[in-house]
C-alpha cells in the first residue's frame, strides 16, 4: 500500500474543516502526547493532529484521506496498552477528544447516547446520578475515553460479574472510510436482523471505521458492595481459588489476582495507602461483592470464605469504610502504571478459561526461568484473564529484543494449548501482531482482512494495526 505525505494545501483543507485552533503540526509544544500512548515505550510522529467537534468534520475529513490515501489514527485519550492509537504510518491522527458530550440519557428505556470523548468515569458517574450503572471498569476509567474502549472491547475488575463493552454497545454511528455515515444497528435488547455490525466494530481496533456515537446499554446500580483483600502463601493456590468461588455458586462483582511484586511495587508507588503484607505472603485475591441487600453480601463472603479456607490463606482484610475500600481499589489500579515506573516492560494480557489459570501461572514462571526473565503477574483472575508484565531490569538489550520474544512467542503458545488467546482487553494493536498466527490459522486470518479489505479498500484506517503487513516497522 502507498500512502501519500499531507500536504500544505490539505493542511489548509483539514484546518478549514476543524478550524486552525484545532489542529497541532510536529512543531508545536504541545504535540509531543499524541506521538504515543502508554505501551512501552514506543513513539511515532503522525504529520498532523486533527481534534474533530462533529461528525460531519469526521467526514469531511476521511473523503480528503480516502482521496489522496493518506493514513487516519483515530485516537481516544492515549491509555491504550497495545498500540493502538500509534500512528504508525504517519498521516493524520484524528483525537476524539471534543466529541465528548453525553447526548441523550435515557431513563425510561436504561441506555446513554454519548460521544466517543466522553471519559468513562464521567460516563458511569453522570448514570449513577440516575441510579443507573455502566460496568466496564478500566483501571484508567479517570482519562479513558469510550470511544477507545469501543475500539479495545475493554473489560476491567466489573466484567466478571457484568460482562465487557461488547454487552453494553447497542447501536453506533460510523463514518466509514468513503466519509459516508452510517448506523450500524438500531437502539434495542434484542436484535436478530441481519448481520451484527455493531459487535463487528466493537473491539475492531479503530480498523474498520471511526465511531462517532454510541448508545449503551445500562442497568439498575448495585448500591451495596463488601470488599476483602485475601492473602495467600502460594500464587498457584491463590489461582486455584478462583475457580472454587465460582463452583460454590457465587458470583462476585470483582475477583482480582495480584502477585507479591505487583502489591509491593504498587505499595512503594502510590501514597497514603498501607497494607501490611507479611514475608510468607507471595499473592493476593482481591474479591468484591454487589448488589442492594447487605445481609446477603455478608452471607455471599461468608460462603467465600469457607471456600478459600481450603486452600491455604492467611487472614482476611475486610474493608470496613469506604476509604479502606478506596484504598484498596486505588491500590489494585495502579499496578500497571507502578509496573512501568519500575522498569521497562512488555504487558501481555493472556486469557485463559479460568480454571487453567494455576497452569498458566505456573507455565509463565518456568518460560520465566528458561529465559531468564522476571514477570509480574496480576489480573482480572475471575475471567482467567491475567496480565504478564514481563521485566527488563538487567537484561541485556539484545536478549531483551531476542530471548524475551521467544519466551513471549512460549507464554503465547502455552496460552493457546490452554484453549485460550493473547488478549482478553488490551487488544492486538500494533505490538502483539507478530503472535497471531499462533492463535489463527491463514484462513481465519485471510476471512479477517478480507473484512478489514471491504470496509477500507484502500487501508487507511489505522494501517499497520492488528494483522502483521510488509510496509509495518518490525519489532
Ligand atoms: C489493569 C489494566 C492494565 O487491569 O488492564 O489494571
Ligand atoms: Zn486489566
Amino acid at each position: 500500500m502507498e500512502f501519500g505525505k499531507i500536504t500544505e494545501e490539505q493542511v489548509r483543507q483539514f484546518s478549514e474543516i476543524v478550524g486552525p485552533d484545532h489542529i497541532l503540526l510536529p512543531d508545536q509544544d504541545s504535540f509531543e502526547p499524541y506521538t504515543h500512548d502508554e505501551t512501552e515505550d514506543l513513539v511515532f510522529y503522525p504529520e498532523i493532529v486533527l481534534k474533530p467537534s462533529e461528525t460531519a468534520q469526521v467526514s469531511a475529513i476521511l473523503k480528503v484521506c480516502e482521496a489522496n490515501r493518506i493514513p487516519v489514527t483515530p485516537r481516544g485519550a492515549g491509555t491504550g496498552l497495545s498500540g493502538g492509537a500509534l500512528a504508525v504510518h504517519e498521516g493524520v491522527l484524528l483525537s476524539m477528544e471534543r466529541m465528548d458530550r453525553i447526548l441523550d440519557i435515557d431513563e425510561q428505556n436504561h441506555q446513554v447516547t454519548v460521544e466517543p470523548g466522553v471519559i468513562t468515569q464521567v460516563l458511569q458517574e453522570a448514570v449513577i446520578d440516575k441510579r443507573l450503572f455502566y460496568p466496564p471498569d478500566p483501571s484508567s476509567r479517570g482519562s479513558c475515553l469510550i470511544g477507545g474502549n469501543i475500539a479495545e472491547n475493554s473489560g476491567g475488575p466489573k466484567a466478571v460479574k457484568y460482562g465487557v463493552v461488547q454487552d453494553y454497545v447497542l447501536n453506533l454511528e460510523v463514518v466509514l472510510a468513503s466519509g459516508e455515515v452510517i448506523w450500524t444497528g438500531a437502539n434495542v435488547l434484542k436484535n436478530a436482523t441481519g448481520y451484527n455490525l455493531t459487535q463487528l466494530f466493537v473491539g475492531s481496533e479503530g480498523t474498520l471505521g471511526i465511531v462517532t456515537k454510541i448508545v449503551l446499554k445500562l442497568i439498575p446500580y448495585p448500591d451495596k458492595d463488601l470488599l476483602m483483600l485475601v492473602p495467600f502463601r502460594s500464587p498457584e493456590k491463590a489461582c486455584e481459588a478462583v475457580s472454587a468461588i465460582f463452583k460454590a455458586g457465587i458470583t462476585p462483582s470483582a475477583l482480582e489476582f495480584m502477585e507479591r511484586d505487583a502489591i509491593d511495587w504498587t505499595l512503594k508507588y502510590i501514597d497514603q495507602v498501607n497494607i501490611p503484607v507479611k514475608e510468607e505472603i507471595q499473592a493476593h485475591l482481591l474479591i468484591e461483592v454487589d448488589g442492594h441487600d447487605t445481609d446477603v453480601l455478608f452471607k455471599d463472603c461468608e460462603r467465600i470464605t469457607a471456600v478459600l479456607e481450603a486452600f491455604d490463606c492467611d487472614e482476611i482484610l475486610f474493608a470496613d469504610n469506604a476509604r479502606q475500600k478506596e484504598d484498596l481499589w486505588r491500590l489494585r489500579r495502579a499496578v500497571g502504571e507502578a509496573v512501568k515506573a519500575n522498569s521497562i516492560y512488555k504487558e501481555e494480557d493472556t486469557v485463559v478459561p479460568r480454571a487453567h489459570l494455576p497452569k498458566l501461572l505456573k507455565g509463565v514462571k518456568e518460560i520465566g526461568k528458561k529465559y531468564g526473565f522476571q514477570s509480574v503477574c496480576y489480573g482480572h483472575a475471575g475471567d482467567g484473564n491475567l496480565h504478564v508484565n514481563i521485566i527488563k531490569g538487567k537484561l541485556s538489550d539484545e536478549d531483551w529484543d531476542v530471548l524475551v520474544t521467544k519466551g513471549i512467542r512460549e507464554i503465547f503458545t502455552l496460552v493457546a494449548g490452554l484453549k485460550g488467546t493473547l488478549s482478553g482487553e488490551h487488544g492486538i494493536g500494533y505490538v502483539q501482531r507478530p503472535y497471531m498466527n499462533i492463535v489463527f490459522n491463514p484462513t481465519q486470518l485471510a476471512l479477517m482482512q478480507s473484512i478489514k479489505n471491504v470496509f477500507d479498500p484502500h487501508g487507511i484506517i489505522n494501517p499497520g494495526k492488528i494483522f502483521l503487513s510488509p510496509q509495518a516497522r518490525d519489532i
